[in-house]
């Protein structure tokens, strides 16, 4: 199955699950101020799901959330009714050049095995900024490796983790020119980001044994806690401008 039918089907199959796992993600992170976002600007959200990170733009003149997955943004829609939903791919925008202010992407990128693509196609259609929000794996290789190799058992559709050196680069290479970046940890269980209404048993059980022999090398700061595991959750936030911006 090609990798896009697969994402397609890995998020229709948890779309509900995944909607309800994560609704307060991105409370109390200021993802609004943070992207320097103006009441009335026009703004995309690619691999916008099912708009948990966009309904935070709620004074936008234009809110637009694009993602692969139709399952994902018709709860979006549903929840969301003045956010516009495009099914598309994050490769090919059908977007005029600078047609938004604010173009980002939340969590979307560790499913993309080549970025730079997608992140080139979000500074075409932006004039402005340009956000990407992700997991932030170790800068050492063979954690941030390690940790991939975890995420995969966790969902076959993951791509690779990343540390924030690989996403200024990428941004370099896109031609955004890093304007802001934030760093937001916690600790957070491994309960919670494997539960059982969202995840096969099959994968949480190989998740378990994977944490229990290679934790250490995650660099994720597993620990025994309170009779499971918790693990500390990296977020990074990089904002940028587009060159002619
Ligand atoms: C982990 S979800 C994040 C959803 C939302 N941004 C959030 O933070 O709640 C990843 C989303 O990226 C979408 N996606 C993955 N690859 C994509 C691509 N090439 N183009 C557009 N969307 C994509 C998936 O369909 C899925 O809805």
């Amino acid at each position: 199955m090609d990798r896009r039918a697969a994402v397609r089907q890995e998020f229709s199959r948890t779309a509900e699950a995944f909607t309800r796992r994560t609704r307060d993600r991105y409370r109390g992170l200021g993802v609004v101020e943070f992207a320097r976002s103006r009441p009335g600007e026009r703004v995309l959200e690619v691999g916008a799901g099912s708009a948990g990170f966009l309904k935070h733009f709620t004074e936008a003149g234009l809110a637009v959330a694009l993602d692969l997955t139709p399952a994902m943004l018709e709860l979006g829609r549903r929840e969301h009714p003045w956010i516009a939903c495009v099914v598309g791919d994050g490769g090919q925008l059908p977007f005029a050049t600078a047609r938004f202010d604010l173009v980002a992407s939340a969590l979307a990128f560790h499913h993309l095995p080549d970025p730079l693509p997608v992140l080139r196609e979000m500074a075409r259609v932006s004039r402005g900024r340009v956000l990407v929000v992700d997991q932030c794996a170790a800068e050492d290789p063979d954690q941030a490796a390690t940790q991939t190799r975890l995420e995969r058992l966790r969902d076959p559709t993951h791509a690779v983790s990343r540390p924030a050196s690989a996403y200024r680069d990428l941004l370099g290479a896109a031609g955004v020119a890093v304007l802001d970046e934030r760093l937001v940890e916690h600790r957070a269980r491994l309960d919670r980001w494997i539960t059982p209404e969202e995840f096969p048993a099959e994968r949480i059980r190989a998740v378990l044994e994977f944490v229990e022999h290679e934790a250490e090398g995650t660099g994720m700061g597993f620990r025994r806690e309170g009779g499971g595991w918790t693990y500390v959750r990296r977020i990074l936030m990089l904002l940028g401008t587009v060159a002619a911006g």
